[in-house]
């Protein structure tokens, strides 16, 4: 059982933390902050229970994989003896290359260095260090122990065997590992992501549809089709063909300006944040953000639960 090391114990490390040790491998939770890391095991515990009430593990193991989680606020000794180390700090990139340049002198050359960025070059990531050739990008998604999906990235001079090792990792720790074949800013999930998310803004900008609109039509609409039929299926599915006349048309009335939307900015510099302060697209109240929240958690635990039992038929 490899030995992981977590760097930064926020809303994505302590979810990272709880994956490995859930798995029966040792973690040490390193935060500069030791209320973050207090919190962090009361929220691996919350998350666990909660699982635990929807069928997903049980109670009486909680304690024995929180047992495996250890703290500290200090790096050196947090990725002693690690066989991975997997960073989870802010999104910062300067930070992120000190960071890397740093773990690459404390640990030795069989270490894997990963970092969950969201859509940094692990490239220029790595820049800083030595030893790139086992630095990668394992990009988990929100809530990482309910979202399968990590996408392993290589940067311009990361080893194969560091890519196959993570994957394979990843994969033993019950998780839906891809491989991004380079290293693209935004990888392949956030630039299919944000595609759609300046398509939907733009739509608003403009009058087409206000913003409670623009969701329903996703969630009653083709993002029902979407956990079983990708976009390159169903373009086969509907054949390349009717693809290829209907980009031929559409394409130049969608969204494609290379910055952020106006009205995007002007929310921000309003201070009008989405649900951290009540206002963003749209008003939001306590109870309804309360209520997003928990519809998510439920939604995902019943398509974990799902996956689960297809795999057993199959197995
Ligand atoms: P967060 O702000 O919740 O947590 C970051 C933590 O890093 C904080 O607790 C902070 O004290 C700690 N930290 C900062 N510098 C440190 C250092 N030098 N050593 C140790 N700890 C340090 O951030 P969050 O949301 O967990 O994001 C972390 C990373 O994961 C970012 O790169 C982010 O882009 C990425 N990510 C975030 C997702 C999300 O939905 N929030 C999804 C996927 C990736």
């Amino acid at each position: 059982m490899e030995k992981i090391a977590v760097i930064g114990a926020g809303l994505m490390g302590h979810g990272i933390a709880q994956i490995f040790a859930g798995s029966g491998h040792a973690v040490t939770l390193v935060d500069l902050n030791q209320t973050v890391l207090d919190h962090a095991l009361d929220g691996i515990r919350r998350n666990l229970s909660l699982m635990a009430d929807n069928g997903i593990g049980s109670r009486d193991g909680i304690d024995a994989i929180l047992d495996r989680i250890t703290t500290t606020t200090r790096m050196a000794e947090g990725v002693a003896g690690a066989d991975v180390v997997v960073e989870a700090v802010v999104e910062k990139l300067e930070l992120k290359q000190t960071l890397f340049s740093k773990l690459d002198a404390v640990c030795p050359p069989s270490t894997i260095l990963a970092s969950n960025t969201s859509v940094m070059s692990i490239t220029e990531i790595a820049a800083k260090s030595d030893g790139q050739d086992r630095i990668v990008g394992t990009h988990f998604w929100n809530p990482p122990y309910l979202i399968p999906l990590v996408e392993v990235v290589p940067g311009d001079n990361t080893a194969s065997k560091t890519v196959e090792i993570t994957w394979q990792l990843l994969n033993r720790v019950g998780k839906h590992p891809v491989k991004v074949k380079r290293d693209v800013p935004g990888f392949v999930a956030n630039r299919l992501q944000h595609a759609l998310w300046r398509e939907a803004i733009s739509i608003v900008e403009n009058g087409i549809a206000d913003a409670a609109t623009v969701d329903e039509c996703v969630k009653f609409g083709f993002g029902l089709r979407l956990p079983v039929l990708g976009p390159m299926e169903n373009a086969d599915l509907v054949g390349t063909d009717l693809t290829l006349a209907i980009h031929d048309y559409i394409l130049r009335h969608i969204e494609s300006a290379p910055a952020p939307s106006p009205l995007l900015k002007q929310l921000v510099a309003a201070g009008d944040l989405g649900f951290k302060s009540g206002q963003g697209f749209q008003a939001w109240s306590k109870d309804q953000v309360a209520a997003s929240h928990r519809n998510l958690q439920m939604h995902l635990m019943t398509i974990v639960k799902q996956i689960a039992a297809s795999e057993k038929e199959q197995t």
